[in-house]
Parts: structure tokens; sequence; C-alpha cells
């Protein structure tokens, strides 16, 4: 018999802290994507949420810090880091940095001496946040592993039994935070030059070199995250952690990510085969599908991103019940935000 899946849920931020203080799970909205939330410091419950996700052990949480006095008594926040923090924080921006030594949960990052922490700007995940007694939740996005983001409400009921959700309303940037790398990973000559973004989200390479210069730190470099894998075949550079942690240095790198359980296929900008596709245009060119959906009529990228994965969904959901085996997308021009997009539907082009 099937089990069924009922989740509590909860309007009040202060219901939803003392859960998560008592060690329970809590689903909470924010500006990026939906969250499964655990106190960061309870290792059976971040466990807990490795389990409900089937997500790999190997694969380390961030950690949603109530405000910058938490931030620093869980890692080292200077130089770069703390710029970068006060120009982004609350905001879309999680930055992995050395950690202290202090009780945060094993699991969060699996014995790795650094630690991705971020403040949200959400006000529902920034009022819990501050109720909890711990200051600070572990939370990947709450969907299964490998499938598409949720950011409404509708996207997370029912999926993880008895988890209780704090309701909110749409993510308003509608994908992940972008992650930089500010942990001085990499044993060069002047290793403290050196970031890197391994995911792009709102905040991109434009907007961290801005605060660069307006701070004058012209000789900082923004690795990319494959300029950051091909350090390993670069002599200059030495990768500090063994082999096991090098694979987590480079978690955008995990291939398959985001997918929809349908084929999805990349920069179609054609109208071949579409009776046999569902297609999702960007613009005001329309390309046509069995059935068609458009991320923003208008090209706007930010309209796009904030739409991406709910279209997506509904997209997979309409070709599973009827039967259709493949989905087709626009190209997204490849700056900006589209960036982020791009990155996102790469992975999501292999099917899980
Ligand atoms: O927008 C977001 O960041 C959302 C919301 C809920 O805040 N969270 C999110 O979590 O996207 P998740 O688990 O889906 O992605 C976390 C990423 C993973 O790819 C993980 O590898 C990386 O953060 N990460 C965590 N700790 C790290 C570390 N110490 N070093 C390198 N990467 C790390
Ligand atoms: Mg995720």
């Amino acid at each position: 018999m099937q089990s069924i899946k009922k989740n509590y849920i909860c309007n009040s931020t202060e219901k939803a802290a003392k859960l998560i203080d008592d060690g329970k799970i809590v689903i909470f909205p924010t500006e990026t994507v939906y969250g499964i939330g655990a106190n960061a410091y309870n290792d059976e419950a971040v466990s807990l949420i490795f389990k409900l996700k089937g997500r790999p052990l190997n694969n380390p949480l961030i950690v949603h810090c109530a405000d910058i006095k938490t931030v620093e008594e869980i890692s080292y926040l200077s130089g770069i880091a703390k710029i970068l923090a006060e120009s982004f924080w609350p905001g879309p921006l999680s930055l992995v940095l050395k950690r202290k030594s202090n009780n945060i949960a094993r699991s969060v990052s699996n014995g790795l001496d650094t630690i991705c922490v971020r403040i949200p700007s959400n006000k529902i995940a920034l009022e819990l946040l501050s109720k909890t007694k711990c200051k600070a939740i572990a939370a990947p996005s709450a969907n299964l592993s490998n499938y598409i983001s949720p950011t409404k409400i509708e996207h997370v009921i029912d999926v993880f039994g008895d988890t209780s959700i704090l309701s909110g309303e749409q993510s308003v940037y509608g994908i992940e935070s972008s992650i930089i790398d500010c942990s001085k990973t990499y044993d060069t000559n002047n290793c403290d030059n050196l970031i890197s973004i391994l995911r792009h989200g709102f905040i991109g390479t434009e907007e961290i070199q801005k605060v660069l210069d307006s701070n004058n730190l012209t000789n900082l470099k923004i690795l990319s995250i494959k300029e950051v894998n091909n350090l390993g075949h670069n002599p200059q550079y030495k990768i500090k952690f063994d082999p096991k942690v090098e694979v987590l240095l480079a978690p955008g790198m995990m291939k398959k990510h985001y997918s929809p359980y349908t084929q999805l296929n990349i920069n179609q900008n054609n109208n071949e085969n579409f009776d046999k596709r569902i297609h999702i245009n960007f613009g005001p060119q329309e390309f046509n599908g069995i059935k068609t959906f458009n991320l923003s009529k208008s090209a706007n990228l930010e309209e796009a991103a904030f739409n991406l994965y709910t279209i997506l969904r509904q997209a997979d959901e309409f070709a599973i019940a009827n039967k259709i085996n493949l989905l087709t997308i626009s190209s997204i021009p490849n700056h900006k935000i589209g960036i982020a997009i791009n990155e996102k539907l790469e992975k999501a082009q292999l099917s899980i």
C-alpha cells in the first residue's frame, strides 16, 4: 500500500522555529528557492535531510544564518569575503569559507574544513532564523535529489512525508544563490588573490567585479568553475585538498541536476518536429510544439529566471500525462542572469 504523505502547513514562524530547535525538519521559503531545513548543530536532524532527499552524503549543505555574528561563530569571515557579505547580504549569495572548529553537525559538510554560509533576504526565512535559538539552519533546496528545485509552496506539498511547511510566496528570484568560494583553497604564489564562482545565480561576475573595483581590489582574480576545474592540470596551482575533497570543491560540476523526467533539448530555435515535442520559448518569437510555454515574452532574463522551474515542472508534468518524450527550449542569451539559467539548463538536459 502506498504511504500517504502528510504535511503540516504552518503560518507561524514562532512554531516553525521551535520545531527546528526541537530537531524537526521544516520546509521554508527563501528568495531563491524553497529550502528543507534542520538545526545546523543537530547531526541527527541534518542527516535526515540527506535521507529524505536521497542526497549523496558528499554533497555538502548551505548553512543559513540569522546574522553576521552567527556566520562569524561558525566560519572565518574576513578580507574579500567580508566585503562581499557586506555588499550582498541579506541576499542570494552563498560564501564558502574556512570553518571554525565548533559544534556544527558533521553531516553539514561531511568533515570538510570549509563551510558554505548565507544570510537570506526573504522576510519569512529571516524571521524564522531570528526566532530559533540555534540561529543557523542547514538547508538544501526542498526537492528530491536531481529533480527540479521548488519555487512555490505547491512544489513542496506532498513531496516529503510528515514534514512541516512554513508557507510563503513564490520565490522572487527563482534560481539558487550564487556560490563564491573565498576559502583560499588554491596554493599559488598569491593565493589570497583568488576567489571562484562555483555556481552562478543572480549575483554574477559583473556584480562582484564592481564591488572589487569600488574597493580598489584590482589584483583579485575571479575564477570560473571551468578555470577551477583546470587548476588541477595547471602546474602553477596546487589544490591543497585531498582527492575526495577536490570533488566537493566543484559542486557545480555535478553533471546531472535540476532535471525533468522527460528528455530536454536546449538551444532549439526551429520548428522541426514540433508535433512530437513540447516547447519552451524565450522572447517574442514563438516556436511551436504540441504545447508551448514562454519564459518571458518580452525577453526579460529576470522574468525568465522567476518562471524557469515552474515552467520546467509544468512542461514535464504535461509530457508525462500525455506520453510525450521530448521537451525543447529556445536558446537563452548567455549574459547576466542568462549565464545562471544556461548553467541550470545544461544540467537539466541530462534527464534523470
Ligand atoms: O539558494 C540556495 O542556495 C538554496 C536555498 C534553499 O538557500 N539552497 C541550495 O542548496 O541551493 P543546495 O544544497 O541545493 O546547494 C548547495 C550547494 C551544493 O552544490 C554544495 O555542493 C555547495 O552548495 N556547497 C556546500 N558546502 C560547500 C563547501 N564547503 N564547499 C563547496 N561547495 C559547497
Ligand atoms: Mg539543490
